[in-house]
């Protein structure tokens, strides 16, 4: 399975803040935002992932994150000039995808929950059609709505409905069938000019292969799109640190427990940034490795 990581956008919401520098770059506790979904590829056991933004944003993400050989992964890049959808990303990511199914997330969603990278893991193994991932949220009507009928079947997708059948949040990650980019070819832009993800998952849902798997409570979800969420999700990364002395979305560990890179080679990649609490981490991390410890 491909990923792709979609992080442009104009990043409005944030401004000032965000006026000269993109939002995925800014930081959420102690690392960079766009580490969190590139975390949730990795953690679904994705190695080979296409990130896409504006051109500026591009350049830097690219000197943050390079080809990933040093985290055994393979990173690649393309340029979304202008915020035309997220749905674009399928068509700008058709070469990377290359017929095969693939992960779309979004550059400022976070995912963290004990249960999490199994429920990935097996939900990626065999798509078939579109898999979504449904949070329960207090304000639905601000995101994608997916209802779903007593017996846990999917029957309605609306994008930020004034009056939302239920209060799932269908979540920035989508898993796709090799369909998905023939169904974003054949979108039309909606009312605000944009090709809508909703309309590719909706199209799926017409063909009734699109499954909305519903995160239980002790999963947390942010879009860390707005200055109370940023916040927020810097407040859970660190408050999960403190008490738990794991850093979550930690590339360099999670590379390490998913085997992608060996004990020696981590504490390499830990001893560079070693004057940061991070870095210091990753060497522990390193170091305490036996080789059979959980992902
Ligand atoms: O976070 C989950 C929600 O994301 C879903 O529930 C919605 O169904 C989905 O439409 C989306 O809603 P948002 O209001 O968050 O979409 P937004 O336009 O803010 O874009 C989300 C991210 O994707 C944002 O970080 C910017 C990036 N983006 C967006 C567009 C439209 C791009 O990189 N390129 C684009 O063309």
């Amino acid at each position: 399975m491909k990923g792709i990581v979609l992080a442009g956008g104009s990043g409005t919401r944030l401004h000032p803040t965000t006026r000269v520098t993109s939002k995925q770059l800014l930081p959420v506790f102690d690392k960079p935002m766009v580490y969190y979904p590139i975390s949730t590829l990795m953690a679904a056991g994705i190695r080979d992932v296409l990130v896409i933004s504006a051109p500026d944003a591009l350049r830097a993400l690219r000197a943050l994150l390079g080809d990933g050989a040093r985290l055994g992964m393979r990173f690649a890049y393309a340029e979304q000039r202008r915020p035309r959808g997220i749905a674009e990303a399928l068509l700008i990511g058709e070469e990377h995808i290359a017929g095969r199914s693939s992960a779309l997330v979004l550059g400022d969603n976070l995912f963290h929950g004990p249960g999490f990278p199994d429920l990935l893991r097996g939900a990626a193994a065999s798509v078939d059609g579109c898999v979504l991932f449904g949070s329960k949220v207090a304000d639905p009507e601000r995101y994608g709505v997916g209802e779903v009928d007593p017996s846990g079947r999917l029957v309605s997708i609306e994008e930020k409905p004034e009056l939302p059948k239920s209060d799932y949040a269908v979540t920035g990650l989508y898993l796709y069938d090799a369909d998905a980019v023939e169904i974003a070819r054949g979108l039309r832009p909606s009312a605000r000019g944009e090709l809508e993800i909703t309309d590719v998952n909706r199209a799926y849902l017409d063909r009734g292969k699109a499954r909305l798997v519903t995160l239980d409570s002790d999963v947390m979800w942010i879009d860390a799109g707005t200055e109370e969420s940023l916040l927020e999700a810097s407040g859970y990364a660190a408050a999960f640190a403190r008490e738990h002395g794991r850093r979550i979305a930690c590339l360099e560990e999670v590379a390490l427990r998913m085997g992608f890179i060996d004990a020696e080679a981590c504490y390499g990649l830990g001893v560079e940034m070693k004057d940061s609490p991070y870095g210091r981490y990753v060497m522990d991390a390193a170091r305490h490795w036996n080789g059979t410890q959980q992902r």
